[in-house]
């Protein structure tokens, strides 16, 4: 039998699920949510979900992967119970609706490198934007972005992801608290700040529920959640790691990227009298774009700051793309670099709709997130909580000595996560049938 490998060493398993959540969430879709959702709120119950829902349920994708050592779906029949790999399909469909707009907007990046190194990001950042984010280009880049990403999966998981992500992450964090300072200069900041870290609490209640669904979409988004690549990850994982720890890192850098992507996009975006909520899917390029415009150097910080942006987002690609390649060659049995192309082709034609019309990328994106992630999350929640609750508790202890906080965990997921979970998933299918018959019918 082969010994299946293990990440060489902690850090390594780190720096890879790091390299999984931290990417185009946290940098592009956290800020443009946030100001979509009404700022200060918003960002008040993400936070709170994502300790209270994120955490637990990473730790419940890391207890199974660990304990059956296998990707999703092999992962249930392991542990005897092989009627639940259904879990392990949502999280492979979510896989093929996500990285096809995932992929586009990877597109737009590389064109935003492109635009570096051939010498700045137009002069009106909205409209070189715009001609960005529609028309062929969008289609050739996103094709561009998408063989990328089949080309290095086709070359196996391990070398480049596990290295790539070590100057990464602190290049990003970097490059942002930088520009996170350069915008707290601008006349925009304190009404930015204001809008951003200070919630009403006069209409916080009800805020609070408007904003749930997209709440909790965005914390399994960003935490690489419901569709089984945290599980995956873990799989690799020696039995001598502390998994609550590594969680709480993991946690801990994605969220402090988030927020520190507000604290960029925000000041930029009040400066220039654009409101919060009108950059929309935009609002990162645009401000971006015309901080670099004006900063001394500017075009080759903002060239920088793209191929990093870009290298984020392949490697949550990456991931993505693996759970989906797995689940094929699993399902269906064709070997792995035919699988891979033929996944490639498929993905990139569910994708060529939104990279022509930004409604369709709102469309996969409402339904792929605070839909199919979150089902995937419910029902891996209720499998940990409900079926598997004994052994569960047991992987979590490996690798620890206090075991009092495993016991709330398993109470949490057995009752508070799918609690949460199922009254956000009524909201979200209510907001998504409305919004489908508000725009396309
Ligand atoms: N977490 C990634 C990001 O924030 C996206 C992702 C979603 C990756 C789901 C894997 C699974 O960009």
């Amino acid at each position: 039998m082969d010994v299946r490998e293990t990440w060489a060493t902690r850090v390594g398993f780190i720096l890879a699920a790091v390299g999984s959540a931290v990417g185009l969430g946290n940098i592009w879709r956290f800020p443009f949510l946030t100001g979509e959702s009404g700022g200060a709120a918003f960002l008040l119950v993400y936070l709170l979900l994502v300790l209270l829902i994120g955490l637990p349920v990473l730790l419940v994708e890391f207890v199974i992967g660990r304990r059956s050592k296998q990707n999703p779906i092999g992962a249930f029949r392991k542990l005897g119970h092989p009627a639940w790999k259904f879990a392990g399909a949502i999280g492979a469909l979510a896989g093929f609706i996500i990285l096809s707009y995932y992929s586009v907007v990877g597109g737009w990046v590389i064109q935003y490198v492109v635009a570096g190194l051939t010498g700045g990001f137009g002069t009106d950042a909205e409209t070189f934007f715009l001609s960005t984010a529609s028309g062929t280009n969008a289609v050739l880049y996103h094709a561009l972005f998408m063989s990328l990403v089949a080309g290095i999966v086709a070359l196996g998981i391990r070398n480049g992801l596990e290295k790539a992500a070590t100057v990464l992450v602190p290049t990003v964090v970097i490059l942002l608290v930088g520009l996170a300072v350069y915008g707290s200069t601008l006349s925009g900041a304190s009404a930015a700040y204001d809008y951003y870290l200070s919630p009403d609490m006069g209409t916080l209640v009800s805020d609070a529920i408007a904003v749930l669904p997209a709440a909790a979409g965005q914390a399994f988004f960003t935490l690489s959640l419901g569709m089984g690549v945290m599980l995956t990850y873990a799989s690799y994982l020696g039995e001598d790691r502390n998994l609550l720890a590594d969680s709480g890192i993991i946690v801990g850098i994605d969220t402090a990227i988030a927020i520190l992507a507000g604290l960029v996009v925000f000041p930029f975006l009040f400066t220039q009298g654009i409101a919060p909520g009108e950059g929309g899917a935009g609002a990162i390029f645009i401000s971006l774009a015309t901080a670099f415009n004006e900063l001394p150097a500017g075009t080759v910080i903002g060239t920088v700051f793209f191929i990093m942006l870009l290298l984020a987002a392949l490697s949550s690609a990456f991931s993505i793309f693996e759970v989906v390649v797995s689940f094929v060659i699993d399902t269906f049995d064709i070997d792995r670099v035919p699988a891979s192309v033929g996944i490639a082709v498929v993905i990139f034609t569910i994708g060529i709709p939104t990279a022509l019309d930004l409604t369709y990328l709102d469309a996969y994106d409402l339904f792929a997130n605070n839909i199919l992630l979150i089902l995937g999350g419910l029902l891996l929640s209720l499998f940990i909580g409900w079926v598997y609750a004994a052994d569960a508790r047991d992987e979590l202890q490996k690798g620890r000595t206090g075991s009092r906080f495993g016991v709330f965990w398993l109470q949490t997921v057995r009752y508070v996560v799918p609690a949460v979970l199922l009254i956000t998933l009524a909201l979200a299918v209510i907001e998504y049938v409305e919004f489908i018959q508000g725009t396309f019918l």
